[in-house]
């Protein structure tokens, strides 16, 4: 059914329904005129996704996967590669065909319509915020470990931990979120840059560990290959997921690329490329270095697996949690940069009050930056987050469903759109991509199928209660003709 939403009405003008769709010319269009500027380029673009996607789970998430795959670990890695890179390419081809800020939340809008996109951008607040809280308190116990090795210091417990993991608040994750929001606050080039710099010492330290680790390396430890199955790797592979995630907020800073139709793609798609084969090597050589038993559990993997290995000293540890320290400053650095863009979108249209996109004298998008980052650094300071990575997760793998849905349904409504990038064998690929993104998240537990589902719900309240009546679609506040429904 199709159905026109024109002029500026008001409440004469039937409301348009919960499915409007955005037509992609308005979006483009409105992102134009948005302000943000154009500084970012493809290589910028690649250590963007590079920094968000390589972080707490290489470095300390591994240990939680390892007990359920055993060395078949390096399969789990595979399993969630392949997963990702369906959804890359969907990612890949909106990001090159409607290459505006809001990432996934934008293109439902475009493609499912207003209800399915305000339950996207609802589910990326889970992804970034969560996310950025959860890699903050990994930071903050890296950090204790280096100062104690190099330094002999210990930080009070109190003031070291959330509670429930034995403190009462933890203040270097608090510093970290603190610092790398005014980094943002500050100006989306000066982040940029500072990114680039990050991304490449951390790759840097990780071709390290697998260099040295290369010389200690025992082929022994990798059999028994599959001590729990297949079924086991899957079910690593659902945890490990999380090592992945982020290559998609490539995508929110779509009206901050230079060249958006050409460089959106190459970001996505390099970054994630990068990222696997590094994983594979670092989980090859980690199981080399120590029997997998040793680093199942451990807080910091990476570094037991060089310390047991032997044939370097602790020095090659220390080194590694530098490492570990620079790689998840860049992934809060990152995940923070999605977040505000992702919100800024949903301001913008306002779902949630549009006050809160207004720009800085710098072009920055202060204000959610700034809110997001107090919220982040509260939950990072209070939250014991051990099981908040599974969230994060199931949140991620129900966005990837939607995009690539969201791939399928918009070459079928608009197939002559321009697309600077195209998904080969669609629907295939689209439809595959979703299917394993189902399939992980059927391998999470229960108690995180309820927490998402929770969080779901308050999302549909504050959209009943909110963003339905404030819509600028809902209200007709557009020119342009708008279609309804699928
Ligand atoms: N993929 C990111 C990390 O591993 C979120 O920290």
């Amino acid at each position: 059914m199709a159905t026109t939403a024109s002029g500026k009405t008001g409440g004469a003008t039937p409301r348009p329904g919960l499915f409007v769709r955005k037509p992609t010319d308005q979006l483009t269009a409105e992102s134009s005129g948005s302000g943000l500027s154009r500084s970012v380029g493809a290589l910028d673009l690649t250590a963007l996704g590079v920094g968000v996607v390589i972080g707490a789970g290489i470095y300390v998430i591994i240990g939680e996967a390892i007990p359920l795959s055993g060395p078949a670990i390096v399969i789990s890695f595979i399993l969630a590669g392949i997963t990702c890179i369906f959804s890359a390419l969907s990612y890949a081809e909106l990001a090159s065909t409607i290459p505006v800020s809001g990432s996934a939340y934008t293109y439902g809008y475009a493609t499912l319509g207003e209800l399915v996109a305000w339950i996207i951008g609802w589910d990326l607040i889970l992804e970034y915020g969560l996310g950025a809280a959860t890699v903050a308190v990994g930071w903050g116990g890296y950090l204790q470990d280096l100062l104690s090795s190099v330094f002999g210091i210990h930080l009070p417990d109190a003031i070291s931990g959330p509670p429930g993991s034995g403190g009462t608040f933890n203040l270097p994750a608090v510093v970290l979120v603190a610092g790398v929001t005014a980094l943002l606050v500050y100006g989306v080039r000066e982040s940029t840059k500072t990114n680039t710099i990050l991304v490449f010492i951390k790759v840097a330290v990780l071709l390290f560990f697998v260099v040295v680790g290369l010389f200690s390396f025992h082929g022994s430890h990798f059999t028994p290959f599959m001590p729990h199955g297949f079924g086991g790797a899957w079910d690593a592979a659902a945890i490990i997921f999380f090592a992945y995630i982020g290559f998609d907020a490539v995508s929110t800073s779509g009206e901050e690329a230079r060249n958006p139709k050409r460089d959106l793609p190459i970001g996505i798609i390099a970054s994630l490329l990068i990222c696997t084969a590094i994983y594979i090597a670092v989980s090859v050589v980690a199981i080399g270095l120590a029997p997998s038993d040793k680093l199942a559990g451990s807080d910091s993997p990476l570094a037991t697996a060089l310390r047991l290995g032997g044939g370097v000293g602790p020095w090659a540890a220390d080194i590694l949690s530098i490492g570990a320290l620079v790689a998840i400053t860049s992934v809060t650095l990152s995940l923070l940069y999605g977040q505000s863009r992702v919100m800024f979108a949903m301001c913008r249209d306002e779902l949630l009050p549009k006050g809160l996109a207004k720009l800085s004298a710098r072009k920055t998008p202060w204000r959610i930056t700034l809110i997001f980052g107090v919220a982040v650094a509260v939950l990072s300071a209070l939250v014991p987050l051990s099981e908040i990575a599974k969230l994060v997760n199931i949140g991620t793998l129900f966005a990837f469903v939607i995009v690539n849905v969201g791939v399928i349904v918009l070459r079928r409504t608009q197939p002559d759109l321009e697309r600077g990038f195209r998904v080969p064998f669609v629907p295939w690929f689209p439809l595959i991509g979703s299917a394993l993104c189902i399939y992980l998240m059927t391998k999470l537990p229960g108690a995180t199928w309820l927490r998402f589902i929770l969080w779901l719900v308050l999302g549909l309240l504050i959209y009943a209660f909110y963003g339905y009546s404030h819509s600028r679609m809902q209200r007709g506040e557009t020119d342009r003709p708008v279609a309804e429904g699928a």
